[in-house]
């Protein structure tokens, strides 16, 4: 390696020492999107780690995507650039709450958002994604009472898309979309009169109502570039630009600030930099490390998800 190597050199003979794949989430920065072996969703990357034959998954993403990942693939070394790549839907519901609501209503069938504890998985019966939350809710039979968790939005949102009265709700929000405020799309519309609204659906219900097309990251991006349409506000966090501008060069790509910071990044996602993302390759930290026994009540609900068409 020459003296002063860029990051980007170190990083590509890094990975190619440890056998290492680079799976990036879409709200990582462009630049390592751009180094990625595979970019996508939530349920996108869970595959991809799934399948992965070599020795080490650097995850960038959040800390539950890659205890996802090392679960689904246990003898592989799992590693994200920073450790408090957290989610504050994980943070808001944890295993004790989870385990005192099954106590209380143990008739309940218990469907868990992707963006959860591995701990929170182990106690549910079946997970699900953005992609495929109102699938995996359809194939629960219709009498049974539901627990969706944690996310209020996409759990309004499933409850309406499969009309199922029985489901109970968590009241867990994400910092990012629920904090989406429906009048500044209101104004982005008024600026943008011809544009569409594609949207997560971790956005506020009075933002959902207005979207012409509601769905995980890697759907919103697909829907985006495949209409024939080439204006479009989006509604998740901005990262998925990256995506768009790539496969849809010519077309018009609006985003709307967020209630907090005037962005729409997630401070979470945008802790892994390039640097760090090369310091774990180095050395391996922070690495996922779980129990057996958790993986294995953990995987069950997971392959149960994966099996739902
Ligand atoms: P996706 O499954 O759509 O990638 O979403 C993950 C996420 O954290 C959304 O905020
Ligand atoms: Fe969690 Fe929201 Fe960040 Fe997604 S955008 S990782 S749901 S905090």
């Amino acid at each position: 390696m020459p003296a002063v190597a860029s990051v980007v050199d170190e990083i590509l003979e890094l990975k190619q020492e440890r056998k290492a794949i680079l799976l990036a989430h879409h709200y990582q920065e462009s630049e390592i999107q751009e180094l990625a072996d595979s970019v996508g969703d939530s349920l996108e990357l869970a595959r991809a780690a799934q399948k992965f034959e070599g020795d080490v998954i650097a995850f960038c993403g959040v800390w539950f995507m890659a205890e996802t990942a090392k679960a689904l693939n246990p003898t592989r070394t799992v590693v994200v650039p920073d450790a408090k790549a957290s989610c504050s839907l994980v943070e808001s519901c944890t295993a004790p709450q989870v385990a005192a609501f099954k106590q209380k209503y143990p008739d309940h069938v218990v469907v868990s958002y992707i963006n959860t504890s591995l701990e929170v998985k182990a106690l549910s019966d079946i997970v699900c994604t953005s992609r495929n939350a109102v699938q995996v809710v359809n194939s629960i039979p219709a009498d049974q009472p539901i627990l969706f968790l944690p996310d209020i939005n996409l759990g309004n949102y499933v409850k309406k898309q499969t009309g199922r009265e029985n489901m109970r709700i968590w009241q867990g929000a994400c910092i990012v979309h629920a904090t989406f405020p429906a009048r500044r799309l209101s104004a982005a519309r008024s600026a943008y009169p011809g544009a569409l609204v594609a949207s997560h659906p971790e956005c506020p219900p009075e933002v959902l109502a207005m979207s012409d097309f509601i769905g995980s990251t890697s759907a919103i991006i697909d829907w985006c570039v495949n209409h024939p349409g080439d204006e479009f506000i989006i509604m998740t966090e901005s990262g998925v630009e990256h995506s768009l501008k790539r496969r849809a060069p010519w077309k018009k790509f609006h985003f709307v600030p967020n209630e907090n910071c005037n962005c729409s990044e997630c401070p979470y996602m945008r802790l892994n930099t390039l640097e760090k993302l090369r310091d774990c390759l180095r050395t391996l930290q922070p690495e996922v490390t779980l129990s057996p026994e958790l993986m294995e009540a953990a995987r069950r609900p997971i392959e149960r998800m994966l099996a739902v068409k």
